[in-house]
């Protein structure tokens, strides 16, 4: 096995996990944008969709939403205590008898047949974290999509600002005294990262050039018994285009959710939370905005393709 699926099995099987995942969008600005988003088009592909494959589904944003509008789903993911809150927001819900939940890997769909759901999708870079089989990882994706294909993978461009900005995360914490560990993190540490950090054009370089986020470090701190942070493979646009078109997938459309909310201030996008119909408003233009194919590889740090089967 890969390190990366090996690393991914332990950092995404942490206790917490599912928790902390089923609050994202309580907690930061850019998960609301990008929710919100990733909502807008799913619903916009449901014309003739009744069966549904979500691979790395998580807690179930998305697998829940969809057994809501009446679709049968195979909610999977290498996660137990995800799967194990996704069960539990789907009971609240009442959608438990049209979700099948399956514990296992996207390195390895041998048990689906070809063509076997009307709509796959894989939102929020799980493909990412299967570094290096992620092209073999989407074709496998492509095979047992019967109608439609939608993904999200983590961005390069989108991710590259990240490098020269060590406190971008704080730009979209929405309560600075929630108690969420990361928020604490980034609060307690802001000064410390801006005090320490220097611009290394080197590394700039070397993740616009091969896109890949972590490495020998992650694999020794996993060796020593750590959980460190998945490696994870970030698409260029053309790249992921590239790819599906090459497993066959047509009319292939990128967005970057995001890349509107990123050149905001804080406290404005603060202000605009705070206000519902100036949330919704501005929501509505993000959505406009962040599809427009000229600003995808701006998106946070997600690159959204969606595309059909002939
Ligand atoms: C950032 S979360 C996104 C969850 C969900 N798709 C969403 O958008 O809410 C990434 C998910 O991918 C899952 N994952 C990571 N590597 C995986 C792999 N190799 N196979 C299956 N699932 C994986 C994790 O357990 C986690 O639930």
């Amino acid at each position: 096995m890969d390190y990366s699926q090996k690393i991914s099995e332990r950092q995404w099987n942490l206790p917490d996990k599912g928790e902390l995942e089923s609050r994202r969008e309580a907690t930061y600005i850019d998960d609301i944008i990008q929710k919100d988003h990733i909502q807008r088009k799913l619903l916009e592909q449901l014309d003739g969709v009744r069966t549904v494959f979500d691979g790395g589904a998580g807690s179930g944003r998305f697998s829940i939403l969809l057994a809501k509008q009446g679709c049968r789903v195979t909610h999977f993911d290498i996660s137990q205590p995800m799967i194990d809150k996704a069960r539990e927001l789907a009971a609240k819900a009442g959608v438990l008898d049209r979700i099948d939940f399956v514990k296992g890997a996207l390195e390895d769909l041998s048990a689906y047949r070809d063509r076997q759901f009307d709509l796959v999708m894989s939102f929020d870079a799980p493909i990412s974290y299967t570094y290096p089989n992620q092209n073999r990882v989407i074709g496998e994706l492509v095979r047992i999509a019967g109608k439609k294909i939608m993904i999200s993978v983590s961005s390069r461009l989108g991710s590259l600002p990240y490098l020269a900005n060590p406190i971008q995360k704080n730009q979209f914490i929405l309560d600075e005294n929630d108690d969420d560990p990361f928020v604490r993190w980034c609060v307690a540490n802001r000064e410390r990262m801006i005090d320490g950090f220097a611009f290394s054009k080197q590394n700039a370089e070397k993740l616009l050039a091969d896109g890949l986020m972590g490495g020998e470090e992650e694999i020794a701190q996993y060796e020593q018994g750590g959980a460190p942070w998945c490696i994870t493979y970030a698409f260029l646009p053309d790249e992921l285009e590239g790819i599906l078109s090459g497993y066959g997938v047509k009319n292939i459309r990128l967005s970057g959710p995001g890349a509107y909310g990123r050149t905001i201030p804080r406290e404005i996008l603060i202000r605009i939370m705070k206000n519902p119909e100036q949330k919704r408003d501005f929501l509505d233009f993000c959505y406009r905005y962040d599809s427009n194919p000229y600003v995808c590889g701006m998106g946070k740090d997600n690159l959204l393709a969606v595309g059909e089967k002939d």
